[in-house]
């Protein structure tokens, strides 16, 4: 299929001019849109769009989206969607009281999953993580970010990146990946963490940067996790190999993270949960953009990070789901915006633009994906026949996504 029109769309939202930079505060509410409007795509790329009074002629293929909307697919920036197998009995720990710090002292969390996965082929992952992307897909996700940090090991490290890589060239979805060797000390390493940061930097990183296995470097800064001092050591690495930062900051304290992530000019600092009246200056005073996951809030019954506040202080707040076994088995940027709307009092307008102009730029990715423009991958969403986009957030649990366009093709369920 070459040419495909789209007509009678009801309304064609998040329709912008190529941007230099990510959406940010008051400009959040705003999502600029066309109604009764038509979009046409050649080639996987947005040819152009319009207003129905100056529809072009029918090409062969087209859709008619009486009632319904169109969006740019949604950016989620931030999962670990490659893993072995799910932490049911965590769960179940947490409903009976464990925190998911007391899980992780017990060698459960990460290291969890990192033994887990030591046992599964490439094979298996590539399967499993396959299915976790079709499902993301239909739920409208048009781009997505994956991390290693299950391996642990040279092996296991490697192993989950030439998965993830796999992944690109196999999956319609855009990819892009980030080495996460810094997600836990492994248990062995524990009372000599400097040989296992050594492996990372010395054994893990050349080997990344020579099969082009990453686009990213992240670390997971924590108490009982990475200082600041060995997070700013491994990012600057990282950078050497031609690594951009994107790290895990202040989820459950506040230790330095963030300060971390601006001194070296990280892509974006995730989570965010845990700020003190200090961090909060500090990022506003950088480029960095704020990516904030709600649903790892909602699973975990930890603190939902002050969004309004970031938007608020000027910033490009993104949303993202962080998908994975441990903290967010769910990869439903939907649910992500009824939590963002519900408990964070984003307005839906808001909660869009973080999770497609800004999901996008947290990637890199803001001149293929993120908007309805023209030259833009035609990563599309047909929503059900709704009356506005408040009906997304407002029906949680509900898909509302009717069809997904992955690169001008029509994705089948
Ligand atoms: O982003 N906090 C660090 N990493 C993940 C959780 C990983 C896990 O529990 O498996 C997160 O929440
Ligand atoms: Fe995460």
């Amino acid at each position: 299929m070459s040419a495909l029109l789209i007509k009678n769309i009801k309304q064609l939202v998040q329709v912008r001019e190529e941007r230099n930079s990510p959406v940010l505060g008051k400009e959040m509410a705003e999502l600029p849109s066309i109604d009764n409007a038509w979009i046409l795509v050649k080639h996987g790329i947005i040819e152009d769009y319009g207003s129905m009074d100056s529809c072009p002629e029918d090409p062969k293929a087209v859709i008619d989206a009486t009632g319904k909307l169109i969006l740019p697919a949604w950016c989620d920036s931030h999962t670990h969607l490659v893993f072995a197998d799910t932490r049911e009995e965590e769960f179940v720990g947490r409903i009976k009281g464990l925190t998911y710090e007391e899980i992780a002292a017990t060698g459960g969390g990460i290291l969890n999953s990192a033994k887990k996965l030591a046992d599964t082929s490439e094979e298996e992952l590539i399967v499993s993580a396959t299915e976790r992307l079709n499902e993301i897909m239909h739920l409208g996700t048009g781009a997505v970010e994956i991390k290693s940090g299950y391996g642990l090991s040279v092996d296991g490290e490697l192993k989950m990146l030439r998965v993830i890589k796999h992944l690109k060239q196999s999956h319609p979805l855009t990819i892009r990946a980030t080495f996460l060797g810094a997600h836990a000390i492994p248990a062995e390493y524990k009372k000599n963490r400097e040989e296992y940061i050594r492996q990372i930097i010395e054994e893990m990183l050349p080997v990344i940067a020579d099969e082009k296995l990453a686009d990213y470097i992240d670390v997971f800064c924590e108490t009982n996790y990475y200082t600041p001092e060995e997070t700013s050591r491994i990012l600057e690495a990282g950078k050497k190999h031609g690594l951009k930062p994107k790290i895990h900051v202040n989820q459950f304290t506040s230790i330095g993270g963030i300060q971390v992530g601006v001194e070296n000019q990280a892509i974006s600092v995730d989570h965010l949960e845990v700020m003190t009246e200090q961090d909060k200056k500090d990022l506003a005073a950088s480029n960095v953009i704020p990516t904030v996951l709600p649903s790892c809030s909602f699973f975990l019954g930890i603190p939902y990070a002050p969004a309004r506040e970031l938007i608020e202080a000027n910033l490009p707040l993104c949303l993202a789901t962080d998908y994975n076994p441990g903290s967010t088995p769910s990869g439903n940027i939907p649910f992500v915006l009824s939590l963002a709307c519900l408990k964070m009092k984003l307005l839906p307008e808001e909660a869009i633009n973080a999770v497609t102009v800004n999901g996008a730029f947290a990637m890199e990715l803001q001149h293929e994906l993120g908007s309805i423009t023209k030259g833009k991958k035609a990563n599309l969403i047909i929503t059900k026949p709704i009356n506005s986009i408040n009906n997304i957030p407002y029906s949680f649990g509900s898909n509302l996504v009717e069809t997904v366009i992955i690169n001008g093709y029509v994705q089948e369920a």
